[in-house]
């Protein structure tokens, strides 16, 4: 976060005083960003966490244009994220992978590549290469039914890695799979990043995915929605799943976890052999 007037010049997202709330159906209010403040350096990878209903979506989806503030301002490499938008400078990877059922890997990153990159000007990644750091070399001219669900939303997110945004938002791309493939898709996740190294905005509910993928993870707390801490993970990269074993990662994951519990006032109940009692 930044108190200062001036966005810092290599910042690749900059949100100042976001607010949005939303009118329900009693006719009450629900404030889902409360003067919400977010800088995030270029290149970088920084992780939202939250509890559920606290404004994670209501934020990525204002970086992405796609929520409009009552007040507040977002920039985005110092355009509007409509301007963004239009140059097709983002890349989205939602919860579901949504690919096309009829083409086979290669053609759903393929066909969304030529769609969708008319007007950048960066040189266009080579898609065989980054389904093969995505661990897709043998699935490429499978049907998106003959994988699993781990691997369609590897499909999808190198399909949002192949358009070479400027700015990837990712919205809990990992809660609907196991616990084994998330490791493992986070991993791939990281490498593709180090392929491409855009700015990546990634929207989670998992304290130790947060902290293993990125440099900086900003805790937010609900009711109103807000951000209550913005975290450094200076942890050494490439961060492969050893590291999740580490005392250095621990200590980490006990910094956001103290910060979560802390927006409400509470202590984290004790850990015990089974897990929170
Ligand atoms: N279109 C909407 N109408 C009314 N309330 C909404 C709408 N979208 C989101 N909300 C509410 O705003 C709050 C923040 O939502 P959201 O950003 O989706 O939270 P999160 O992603 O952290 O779970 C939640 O309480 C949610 O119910
Ligand atoms: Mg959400």
């Amino acid at each position: 976060m930044n108190s200062t007037s001036e966005s810092p010049v290599d910042a690749a997202i900059s949100v100042r005083g976001a607010r949005r709330t939303y009118e329900l159906e009693d006719f009450s209010h629900l404030v889902a960003l409360h003067d919400v403040d977010l800088e995030v350096k270029a290149g970088s990878f920084v992780s939202v966490i939250g509890p559920s209903g606290c404004g994670k979506s209501t934020l990525l989806r204002a970086v992405g244009g796609l929520e409009p503030l009552e007040s507040g301002e977002v920039r985005v490499c110092g355009r509007t994220p409509k301007e963004v938008a239009s140059a097709k400078g983002f890349g989205f990877v939602p919860q579901t992978p949504s690919l096309l059922p009829w083409l086979s890997v290669l053609k759903n990153v393929t066909v969304a590549q030529k769609v969708n990159r008319k007007h950048n000007r960066t040189p266009a990644p080579d898609l065989e290469h980054l389904l093969r750091v995505a661990g897709l070399g043998e699935a490429m001219h499978k049907l998106p039914r003959e994988l699993s669900g781990g691997m369609q939303q590897r499909t999808a997110i190198v399909r949002a890695f192949g358009l070479r945004p400027d700015v990837m938002l990712m919205d809990e791309p990992f809660s609907a799979l196991d616990e084994f493939t998330r490791e493992t898709l986070q991993g791939q996740l990281l490498d593709l990043w180090a392929e491409t190294r855009c700015t990546v905005l990634f929207v989670t509910h998992s304290i130790s995915e947060a902290v293993r993928l990125s440099d900086q993870v900003v805790v937010m707390a609900p009711r109103p929605g807000r951000v209550v801490d913005v975290i450094d993970v200076d942890l050494p990269r490439p961060r492969d799943a050893d590291l999740l074993k580490s005392p250095e990662f621990h200590a980490v994951e006990a910094r956001v976890r103290d910060s979560l519990w802390a927006a409400f006032d509470e202590v984290p109940p004790p850990v015990t052999q089974r897990g929170r009692v």
